[in-house]
């Protein structure tokens, strides 16, 4: 039986997951694939630390060369995460004409056109299933399962850290630091959470998603992006209260040739199928016109679930080399020449309804001077929430938009912060009624 020699940068909790998979599962792999799928060697900076697995003749090395300089591998896997070194390592792994395969969302989002011309080059292939929602296989549904059909709509919960902080903010009725170091203390948030609770890890991916689904070149950069760390508990509850969750949403909506790009927190019905992802799990929802919605569902990050996605594209890859099917599918569904630029829509033409609270004083004509200033924007109420307590220095000021821009909600909340009523910077959450 052929063999597929596997080489693997990092053997940190991913790389557990897939060596575990590769050692375990040869018999079964074996005849998914017809190949024999041997894990030869890894490259971890700490070599000796014992992952409690049973490694047999697979070497363990301190240096990442061994692998990406290696003349006795066929396919490097990439788990080391971030762009420096990992760019240059898939880099030099493709020169010497391996295949790779990574789940390094953001070296693909910032550095795939660069790494697919050089895959393409070299005449090997570069995978990235792993790369977006771990276990959920929308990469593969994506680029085959959707492939008759015109997508619209692309929208999904891609950061399990986001949303188990919320979850457990709505759960627990606590604000948004506690929650963060507690997730940091029970390891399901990095030290530094920038990256997930900013937003950008869900942009990597969106950005990825959205090329495939668009036939776009990847655009990270054109993403709008904003994070949940001003989600404050009280907008939870007040979202409870009116029907509604909040969830950091990612999505991309193409509409008469603009495209709406953007991360942000939004405000969904509670009986939606999106707000019931809850906790880690991720969800990608895809709107093709002739299949309709399509949702993907199950866990976006973890030993196992990560590792699953890694072994399927392992799988793909010996079952193309096999059948000589090498270079079948282009790594974001159409050959680079149909990639296009898609304009992105501005504020002015992102229409929506929206929640803002305010902090204002308790006393007659607070409302009068809000409401004015909403009006002079066009701005039109649906729901006005106010709970008096004239022995505090601030009430919450609640209020629900009929449609209109987010251009005009910033004008008019920018003029309504500067009232001598107004306590606090006012927050605003885009409502998505719209969602499956
Ligand atoms: N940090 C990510 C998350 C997982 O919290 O979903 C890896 O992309």
């Amino acid at each position: 039986m052929e063999t597929l020699r596997i080489g693997m940068l990092g053997f940190g909790t991913v790389g557990r997951g897939v060596a575990d998979l590769l050692l375990n599962k040869q018999e079964l792999l074996a005849q998914r694939t017809g190949m024999k799928l041997r894990l030869v060697r890894i490259a971890t900076r700490t070599p000796e630390r014992d992952r409690g697995l049973r490694l047999g003749n697979t070497e363990v090395t301190g240096d990442l060369h061994r692998v990406v300089d290696a003349d006795d591998l066929d396919v490097v896997v990439e788990l080391i995460g971030g762009i420096i070194p990992a760019r240059d390592l898939v880099g030099r792994a493709m020169e010497t004409r391996k295949h790779v395969v990574t789940a390094n969302k953001a070296l693909i989002a910032e550095f795939g056109a660069e790494l697919f011309a050089m895959a393409n080059a070299h005449g090997v292939q570069l995978s990235f299933e792993a790369a977006v929602a771990g276990a959920v296989p929308v990469i593969k549904a994506l680029r085959e399962s959707m492939a008759g059909n015109r997508i619209d709509l692309i929208y999904g919960i891609l950061n399990g850290t986001c949303n188990y902080i919320l979850t457990e903010m709505r759960l627990k009725k606590l604000p948004f630091h506690q929650v963060l170091a507690d997730a940091q203390a029970k390891g399901f948030a990095e030290a530094d959470p920038s990256f997930d609770v900013d937003g950008i890890d869900a942009a990597h991916k969106l950005a990825i998603l959205s090329a495939i689904a668009f036939r776009t070149h990847l655009d990270f950069s054109r993403i709008s992006l904003e994070g949940i760390r001003h989600i404050a508990d009280v907008d939870i509850q007040w979202a409870e209260q009116m029907d509604y969750r909040i969830k950091l949403l990612a999505l991309a909506r193409l509409q008469e040739g603009l495209l709406e790009f953007a991360v942000r927190p939004v405000m969904v019905p509670r009986q939606s199928m999106v707000a019931a992802v809850e906790g880690v799990h991720n969800a990608v929802f895809v709107r093709g016109d002739f299949a309709g919605t399509t949702m993907y569902h199950g866990r976006g990050a973890g030993e196992r679930p990560t590792a699953s996605a890694v072994v399927a594209d392992l799988v793909d890859l010996a079952r193309d080399l096999r059948s000589g099917g090498k270079g079948r599918l282009p790594p974001l569904g159409v050959p680079v020449h149909h990639l296009r630029t898609l304009p992105i829509q501005n504020a002015a033409q992102r229409h929506g309804t929206f929640y803002l609270r305010l902090a204002v004083a308790d006393r007659p004509g607070v409302l009068a001077e809000v409401s004015a200033i909403l009006a002079r924007h066009g701005i039109s109420l649906d729901a006005v929430h106010q709970e008096g307590r004239s022995h505090v220095e601030a009430v919450p000021l609640i209020m629900v938009t009929h449609e209109t821009t987010e251009e005009r909600i910033a004008l008019a909340m920018g003029e309504i912060e500067t009232l001598e009523s107004v306590r606090e910077t006012p927050r605003t959450i885009r409502i998505e009624s719209g969602l499956a």
